[in-house]
């Protein structure tokens, strides 16, 4: 199995990728840290936890890291996922402890714990905790195996026209990643707007019957009605699970080598993934842009997983 860690701020989708890196058998959940992003660190921890125990979560740590990102002022997203960042369901008291360390303590920790080559870093909220882990213990960017991370695109935004939200709310942060030397892996919107939750997968969520299954129907609901009133959506983009998704199969998250760098100073662009189609692709390129989704075998993941899950 794929060791991972993943860094993410709960969330209507990121509630599903902590799903499937959780319940995948061919992913091994080392670490769960959180980061202010979708809602405040508060806000979106409490969901990690509330999350982790809907899901059964045992035996993974799970730390808060940032709350703010490194230059900017914070800015959350309750247009998307509401006043409490998971708006829709009904979150139980979470049952699960927090770790006493700070997120990029954790991070740091438990890549330097494991195999250089071994761990995969993957960030489905702002960059924030990721670029300090990587300035405060340099060896990651040799030690980390790859960062497959949701965020950015090539070709639209949802946070300005250009600009995707995870990227464009921490722009400095994403910046030193994508320079970093480690392989970057960029599950955007690109890939991540062909994973909506259609009457087709809801009928396959809905078809496993359980409690964590109707916890994921109704956090959908909520994530539809936002889409579609705020982005005019008809069904929503479930974008953080694809970065798990391709690290399961990168046959149903197809992907592309090309240079890929985030702008930081254009009063239109800033937070925009830019990407260089010119070919040829230079030799020390090491980021990769995902392309096109298997919209149907990326659903049976996410039922597989809520099988697997079983009753609360
Ligand atoms: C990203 O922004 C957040 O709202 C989602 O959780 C996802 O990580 C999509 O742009
Ligand atoms: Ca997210």
């Amino acid at each position: 199995p794929e060791k991972i860690i993943l860094d993410c701020d709960p969330g209507h989708d990121d509630a599903v990728a902590m799903l499937l890196a959780w319940a995948n058998p061919q992913i091994e959940l080392l670490a769960v840290t959180t980061v202010g992003g979708n809602q405040t660190l508060k806000k979106v921890t409490n969901n990690a936890l509330a999350v982790g125990t809907v899901m059964k979560m045992t035996g993974v740590p799970f730390a808060a890291g940032c709350d703010r990102p490194l230059v900017r002022p914070v800015e959350v997203a309750p247009d998307i996922h509401g006043d409490t960042g998971l708006d829709g369901t009904e979150l139980p008291a979470p049952t699960i402890e927090l770790d006493s360390r700070h997120a990029v303590d954790l991070i740091i920790d438990t890549v330097m714990a494991h195999e250089p080559g071994t761990v995969t870093l993957v960030p489905t909220g702002p960059l924030t905790n990721i670029a300090l882990a990587v300035r405060k213990e340099p060896r990651l960017a040799e030690r980390v195996k790859q960062v497959v991370l949701m965020g950015g695109g090539y070709h639209v935004g949802n946070w300005s026209a250009v600009a995707e939200f995870n990227i464009k709310i921490d722009p400095e942060a994403a910046h030193i990643v994508f320079n970093e030397p480690w392989k970057v892996v960029m599950v955007g919107l690109d890939l991540t707007h062909q994973a909506l939750c259609t009457p087709e997968a809801y009928a396959k969520i809905d078809a496993v019957g359980t409690q964590p299954a109707r916890f994921v129907h109704e956090l959908m609901d909520f994530f539809r009605a936002s889409y579609q009133d705020a982005q005019g959506f008809d069904y929503p983009p479930v974008h953080d699970p694809c970065a798990v998704a391709y690290l399961i199969d990168p046959t149903i998250v197809e992907t592309v080598q090309v240079p890929i760098d985030v702008e930081l100073t254009g009063t239109l662009t800033v937070g925009m993934t830019v990407a260089d189609f010119r070919g040829p692709i230079p030799e020390d390129c090491h980021t990769w842009a995902a392309t096109r989704l298997d919209h149907g075998r990326f659903w049976d993941l996410i039922a597989d997983a809520l099988e697997r899950v079983g009753e609360h």
